[in-house]
C-alpha cells in the first residue's frame, strides 16, 4: 500500500520490498510499453543496497516473460582505479545482480570504466554516447547521506557533466564495510553529471531507512544548493521519489522539528 507524503510526489511503502516491487513495475511496464517500437528504450542504472533488490524483482519479471532486449542502458558511476573482476566494481555488482541474469544485448549495456588508464577514460564520450542514443527515458537513482546523485560530491556544479570526482570522506565511510577498510576504499570515481542525470526525461529516486531521511529533507524541503546535490531534482519535471515506512519516520521528525520547509 503507497500513500503520498505532505502531499508531494513522495511515495511511502510498508517495507523496502513492497517499494521495490513498484519501481521494478514501474521500470517493467515502461519497456513493455516500447516494445513494438522501433526506439529502443534507455534506461539510466544506479548502484548501492538500495537497488539489489529492485533489479531481484526485474529478474522476476523476466522470468515471467518480460524481454530487456530493447533495452540499452547507461550506469551512472563507477569506482576510480577498480578493476573489473573486483566485487566492489560497479561492473562486478551490475552484471552479478542483473545483466547476467536478462536478455539485453551486450552491445546495448554502457559502464564506465574504472579499469582503463585516466587517459584513456572518455567522458565526452559517454555523454555523446546518451545523446547519440536519444537520451535517458528512465533514471533510477539513490541518494547518498551527503546528499549526493550518482558520485555527485557536495560542491558538484549543478551545470556538471561526466567526469572524474574526488570522494567525499562520509561517502568513503559508508563503503567501509564493502570494501574490508577505509585503506581499500578508492579515492576518486567517474560520475554522470548533474547536468547528464537532469537530463533524463524521468526519475525515479529511492531511498530506505531513517539513515537516509535527513539527506532526503534537506534536497526537497531546503533550498536549492550545491551543498547538497540532489537539491537540484526539484527542478525535475518527472520525478518520483519512493521511500519506505521508515524513511517517512524520518522525514516526518526532520519537520517535526521545524526544519525549513519548502515545496515539491
Ligand atoms: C553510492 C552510489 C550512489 C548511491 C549511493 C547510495 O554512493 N554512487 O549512486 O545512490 O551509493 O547507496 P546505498 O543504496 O547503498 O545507500
Amino acid at each position: 500500500m503507497s500513500k503520498n507524503l505532505f502531499g508531494s510526489a513522495i511515495q511511502v511503502f510498508d517495507s523496502p520490498d513492497a517499494a521495490s516491487q513498484y519501481v521494478a513495475s514501474i521500470v517493467a511496464e515502461t519497456i513493455d510499453s516500447r516494445k513494438e517500437m522501433l526506439q529502443p528504450l534507455v534506461v539510466g542504472l544506479a548502484t548501492g543496497s538500495t537497488m539489489k533488490n529492485i533489479y531481484s524483482h526485474l529478474v522476476k519479471k523476466k522470468e515471467e516473460g518480460l524481454s530487456f532486449s530493447n533495452v540499452k542502458s547507461f550506469n551512472l558511476d563507477e569506482y576510480y582505479p577498480i578493476e573489473r573482476d573486483n566485487p566492489q566494481s560497479f561492473y562486478d555488482y551490475m552484471h552479478r545482480y542483473l545483466f547476467n541474469k536478462i536478455d539485453i544485448n551486450r552491445q546495448n549495456i554502457h559502464l564506465l570504466s574504472g579499469a582503463a588508464p585516466a587517459g584513456e577514460v572518455d567522458c565526452l564520450a559517454y555523454e555523446k554516447a546518451i545523446t547519440d542514443n536519444g537520451g535517458i527515458d528512465i533514471q533510477l537513482l539513490g541518494i547518498g547521506r551527503n546528499g549526493h546523485i550518482a558520485f555527485n560530491e557536495p560542491g558538484s556544479p549543478f551545470d556538471s557533466l561526466t567526469r572524474f570526482i574526488q570522494l567525499d570522506s562520509q561517502t568513503r565511510e559508508d563503503a567501509i564495510a564493502e570494501f574490508g577498510g577505509l585503506a581499500n576504499v578508492p579515492r576518486k570515481a567517474i560520475t554522470m553529471g548533474i547536468k547528464t542525470i537532469m537530463k533524463a526525461r524521468r526519475i525515479i529516486l529511492v531511498a530506505f531507512g531513517k539513515q537516509k531521511s535527513p539527506a532526503l529533507f534537506k534536497a526537497f524541503f531546503g533550498p536549492l544548493t550545491k551543498e547538497v546535490p540532489a537539491s537540484i531534482l526539484q527542478l525535475h519535471p518527472n520525478i518520483t521519489i519512493v521511500v519506505d515506512e521508515d524513511c517517512a519516520e524520518g522525514l516526518n521528525q526532520q519537520r517535526a522539528e521545524g526544519i525549513h520547509l519548502l515545496k515539491l
